[in-house]
């Protein structure tokens, strides 16, 4: 009945174990990629006073003028100070996905070769897939306690005639953040191959090592060369529900994105770029504090769950999850609903992000630090142990 693209797409298991769990009212939620705590005030109140302005009506496919403006500005302050990105490079979409959503329908030909570093968030891998893509998944490997990727792999994935290489580092799931070297090696690769590089950079300002971003290749890219990034104010400014995001790519490829921005949702709600603006110049403190919670929480986590036995945890260099391995669990997503069941613990299946991820389970550690410490808690006692930290 549906398109033969969309047959293999399975439904997202993150969706049926938070389905298996309606009606329970005991219930600690680590699935979603979101903590707890509404959107601060001062991002809230800019989007009330542009409603209250009457700022109710469709305006330009690429988003407010001084929005985009306002994201070069941002990018050039953490990137480029050369001021390198022009608002010419800059599309404002109403979400991450749905920049990613856009980039697939403007790129992809059914059967082109679309390398992808997995396990990762469904969205990236069936965005292409949708349009009839072929899908190269590339795999980390956890080893010795980190989550690492075989760059000559992902490079041997992405042979000549490739039509683009998506890496989302920091990684949803795993924390994994790519290095600097191989953001180099991969650009080079390329570039000499004439592949895009798709940045999936949703968690580019939440890593852990004391810098103000993750590596990458942003500042080195020129105006028109077959790069883009895929950006969002969701995970950053704590704004999942705003749905805004943005996309950074050559210019004559925003022009025609312009396009199919029309085609799908025609532009971002004009209020909800104005908490965009909102956030973006008033969201420097904001994105400090979000980055030292989520490291508490993730240290307390790693903590309470390392010496639990069967469990197998690499700390995440980025992002806000665990990606965790369980002994004996061989169907996660089984898993994930009997921990629902019999401890009121809501967890995401690993197989969610892939065939890689079976086996794991991801933890989101946004939620107020009482709750993750309540959640491994439970999660001990599922493992039939006492649950005391140590
Ligand atoms: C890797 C990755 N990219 C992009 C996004 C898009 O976020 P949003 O659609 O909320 O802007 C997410 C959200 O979870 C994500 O995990």
């Amino acid at each position: 009945m549906l398109r033969r693209s969309l047959d293999p797409l399975p439904a997202s298991q993150i969706r049926e174990v938070a389905n298996a769990a309606i009606g329970r009212d005991d219930l600690l939620k680590f699935w979603f990629g979101e903590g707890d705590l509404p959107t601060p005030a001062f991002i809230r109140e800019a989007a009330k006073a542009a409603l209250d302005r009457g700022e109710t009506f469709y305006n330009h496919n690429l988003g407010i003028v001084e929005l985009r403006e306002a994201i070069a500005g941002y990018l050039n302050r953490l990137h480029a100070p050369a001021a390198a990105i022009g608002t010419d490079r800059i599309a404002a979409t109403s979400s991450g996905v749905s920049a990613l959503s856009l980039v697939a329908q403007s790129l992809f030909d059914p059967g082109d070769r679309v390398a992808i570093v997995t396990p990762v968030w469904p969205n990236v891998t069936a965005q292409p897939a949708i349009m009839g893509a072929q899908v190269v998944r590339v795999p980390l490997a956890c080893r010795a306690g980190r989550w690492t990727l075989d760059l000559q792999r992902l490079l041997d994935a992405a042979p000549a005639g490739t039509r683009a290489v998506i890496v989302n580092s920091p990684n949803n799931p795993t924390g994994w953040v790519m290095p600097q070297d191989d953001w180099n090696a991969l650009l080079a690769h390329c570039r000499r191959h004439g592949i895009w590089l798709i940045a999936d950079d949703a968690y580019e300002r939440l890593v852990f090592d004391g810098s103000s971003h993750a590596p990458g290749v942003l500042a080195r890219i020129d105006p028109d060369e077959r790069f883009i990034s895929v950006n969002t104010f969701s995970k950053a400014w704590t704004m999942t529900g705003f749905r805004l995001g943005w996309l950074v790519a050559p210019r004559r490829f925003v022009a025609e994105v312009a396009k199919m921005v029309e085609f799908n949702t025609s532009c971002a709600p004009t209020f909800l770029q104005r908490a965009g603006i909102a956030a973006i110049e008033g969201g420097d403190t904001l994105i400090a504090e979000t980055r030292a919670r989520l490291q508490g929480s993730r240290d307390a986590l790693v903590r309470r769950l390392a010496p639990l036995p069967g469990v197998e945890c690499a700390p995440p260099d980025g992002a806000m999850y665990l990606f965790f391995r369980v002994a004996g669990c061989a169907d996660s997503l089984d898993f994930a609903k009997r921990l629902v069941a019999e401890v009121g613990l809501g967890l995401a299946p690993g197989a969610a992000f892939g065939p890689e991820g079976e086996g794991c389970l991801r933890w989101c550690f946004a939620a107020q630090r009482r709750l993750v410490d309540d959640g491994a808690a439970r999660l001990a006692r599922f493992l039939g142990q006492p649950g005391e930290p140590r």
